[in-house]
């Protein structure tokens, strides 16, 4: 049996209907995995912490539960190409999934700032890949323009059928959890996604499958926290490359999210960034991308302010994968890698292995 994707699975609360074609490569249903050991490794061990991998999904991030429901209505729309800007995940995602659409697709990067995983995604998925003299900023307005008469579609969150996808996301944590979670953290680079969870915790609840929603407690990068200041940052700037971004797009609809559910939008700066990062790997065996480690930085700065309560029930969502970014542990880890001979004994002392 096919496995089902997001449209498949919430048809029902999904702006589809049965003449839209199922562009889908399996996405969604992503684990929600008790994190029982970060709690006690940083001082909060009543924290009843869980973490939903989006990394799982088949092009490793969350952007694939948005981009089945926009490459499909495109296709439904009888549009011939796609086209975006991006940090890179959301290259990866529409490169993926217009392919699998037969369609044309276009990608905007901002030169010298994605991670070698996602640009080498979008390359073999066989998009036509421009990286532009400017920042994400900049190539989503020159996105706006070429996308403005309507004959290729934009895939950016933008697009109304993005974020109906990836609100898919919290129907799954209160069906993983059988209940809302206190608090849900999320980073926030363009601001779609944590306004898509809104928008499907707030469904559930108004729908009586969920009692309550969680408080939304985003997480920007320090040297791009155009929310937390509410200023435009011209040029923005993190190690969190995908959430480098200086005038999110769906800046109104995370203001309200967080204000509506009882939540903050903060920031978090490129060393409790990395400090997260490695933390999940090192007391989870989690390896997310470094944006991804802002929900759990966030977190912390929270648990440590009191913002967040240290017995509450709380969601991170940990948006992409840590093989997208190859290049980033290296430098942190900067491990030894000049070949050792293969003699059992100096190997035995080598490794300390008494
Ligand atoms: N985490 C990762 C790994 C991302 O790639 C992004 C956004 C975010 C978090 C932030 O999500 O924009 O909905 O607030 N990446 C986009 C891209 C901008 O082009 O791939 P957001």
């Amino acid at each position: 049996m096919r496995t089902q994707g997001v449209i498949d699975r919430y048809r029902k609360y999904l702006p589809v209907s049965d003449k839209t074609p199922v562009i889908t490569l399996g996405e969604g249903s992503t684990p929600l995995v008790h994190a029982n050991r970060l709690g006690p490794a940083i001082g909060f061990p009543k924290l009843n912490l869980y973490c939903k991998l989006e990394g799982l999904n088949p092009t490793g991030s969350f952007k694939d539960r948005g981009m089945t429901m926009a490459v499909s209505k495109a296709v439904e729309e009888g549009t011939k190409a796609v086209i975006c800007a991006s940090t890179g995940n959301t290259s990866a995602s529409a490169a993926a999934y217009a392919t699998k659409a037969g369609l044309a697709c276009y990608v905007l990067l901002p030169a010298g700032k994605v991670a070698l995983g996602k640009l080498s995604q979008a390359l073999m998925y066989g998009a036509k890949v421009i990286c532009l003299d400017g920042n994400f900023d900049v190539a989503l307005d020159m996105v706006r323009e070429l996308g403005a008469d309507g004959k290729i579609t934009i895939v950016n969150s933008i697009n109304p059928y993005r974020l109906e996808g990836q609100k898919s996301a919290g129907f799954e944590v209160v069906e993983q959890l059988g209940k809302a979670p206190d608090y849900l953290c999320i980073p926030v680079g363009n601001a779609g996604n944590i306004s898509a969870y809104w928008r499907g915790f707030k469904q559930y609840k108004e729908l009586g499958i969920a009692t309550s929603a969680p408080k939304m407690h985003g997480f920007e990068a320090a040297g791009s926290a155009a929310i937390v200041h509410d200023r435009i940052f011209p040029n923005p700037e993190t190690l969190a490359t995908a959430i480098r971004i200086g005038n999110p797009a769906s800046w109104k609809e995370a203001v309200k999210a967080a204000a509506d559910s009882g939540g903050k939008i903060d920031e978090v700066t490129d060393d409790e960034i990395v400090a997260a990062y490695q933390l999940l790997a090192r007391t989870e065996g989690i390896f997310c991308e470094p944006s991804s480690a802002a929900s759990v930085a966030g977190l912390i700065k929270h648990l440590q302010s009191g913002a967040i309560n240290e017995d509450a029930t709380v969601v991170c969502v940990l948006t992409g994968n840590g093989l997208k970014d190859p290049d980033m542990p290296l430098k942190l880890c900067q491990p030894d890698l000049t070949p050792v001979a293969a003699d059992v004994d100096k190997l035995r002392h080598q490794l300390q292995i008494n």
